[in-house]
């Protein structure tokens, strides 16, 4: 079976009958659907032509947001305060509950999967998908909700220093905005502050790290085009600081989860990226490293971490956890973004 059939499989079979996307169905803290990662899993379904699956995720998105109004309405209030103690989880169990406060200490508040979210639901509706009324509300209630916390700082799509207004959460922000006045007719949202330092971006605002992550601004977003040349210096910035021995890339320099190795996804994105600015060699060069990282099976994990940043912390993440989330969900959705766009166009 083709890397691309395994793929469609794995997203099939992690898909539950209400509609959700398990983060991975093997490792403990994964068994949850989180917006971010079941959004790319839509939409690399919808880039497949399996519209259906795609629609199931934004109806399940929808009636778990619409069956608590008052809890959105409650966080949009929360935000004005700036008080985050009441802002919307980044994760909902698989039947689209909220786990219980203190059930698991996990740092909840994101704000990227919202945005994304309406963004690929945009794109999801653009395919010929059916805005239904309770889409559109949906997406009307997430609009106030990052209209009112867009602009705290909140943990970023690594679930990493909350303290901060990340980058790519900032466009992920922006996307789902934009996205949602084409939805609602709701006001488009002005542009958003994106640091550079030395005409590239960075992965927040006081740093000059790069993180993998600024590759959303260029896509699926297109905040920035491609070859806007902030965004090709990114780009650079990330083949070369963050490309590991093996080929794959890291999230940012300094990650010491499983030891910060390379990661499935974003070796799809980079691939995906280079697609778009016309290096069909290079985006070959990525799907080759992500198709020997698969396993026998044909799965892909979250990461290889055979060329760790930080050998001595690649022990400690396995002693608690286990081995590496396998197969993880996004990482077959961003493969199969990856091949559709070396297939017909970024
Ligand atoms: C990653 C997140 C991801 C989650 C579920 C975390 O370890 O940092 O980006 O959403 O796992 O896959």
């Amino acid at each position: 079976m083709s890397l691309v059939a395994t793929s469609l499989a794995v997203l099939r079979s992690g898909q539950q009958p209400g509609g959700a996307f398990v983060a991975c169905p093997t490792y403990p803290t994964y068994r949850y659907a989180w917006l971010r990662d079941g959004a790319f899993c839509a939409y690399a379904m919808d880039r497949w032509g399996e519209r259906e699956p795609a629609a199931a995720f934004h109806r399940f998105v929808a009636r778990t947001l619409l069956r608590r109004r008052q809890r959105v309405a409650e966080a949009i209030e929360a935000a004005g305060r700036g008080d985050v103690a009441r802002m919307l989880p980044a994760r909902f169990t698989l039947d689209g509950e909220e786990e219980a406060p203190g059930a698991e200490e996990w740092p909840n508040f994101q704000l990227d999967g919202y945005g994304t979210w309406l963004w690929v639901l945009a794109d999801h509706v653009g395919r010929g998908g059916e805005l239904t009324d309770e889409l559109r509300e949906a997406a009307g209630l997430v609009a106030d909700y990052l209209r009112a916390a867009g602009e705290l700082a909140c943990y970023d799509c690594w679930e990493e220093y909350g303290d901060r207004c990340h980058t790519s959460t900032r466009a992920a922000v922006w996307a789902g905005l934009d996205a949602a006045a084409r939805l609602t007719g709701s006001p488009p949202p002005g542009p958003p502050v994106l640091p550079t330092v030395d005409g590239s971006f960075v992965k927040y605002e006081g740093t000059d790290l790069v993180d993998g992550s600024l590759l959303w601004l260029a896509l699926p977003f297109r905040l920035v085009a491609p070859d806007d040349p902030r965004m090709k210096a990114t780009a650079e910035r990330i083949a070369a600081e963050l490309v590991g021995p093996g080929g794959g890339v890291r999230r940012y320099l300094g990650d010491t989860f499983y030891g910060g190795g390379e990661w499935v996804l974003l070796t799809a994105w980079l691939g995906w990226y280079r697609v778009a600015v016309g290096d069909l060699a290079g985006a070959a060069a990525a799907r080759a490293w992500i198709e020997q990282a698969a396993t026998a099976e044909g799965l892909l994990p979250e990461q290889l971490i055979g060329a760790p940043q930080d050998p001595a912390m690649v022990e400690p993440w396995t002693r608690r956890w286990g081995t590496v989330a396998t197969p993880l969900l996004w990482s077959h959705a961003m493969y199969l973004v990856l091949v559709d766009a070396m297939e017909r166009g970024a």
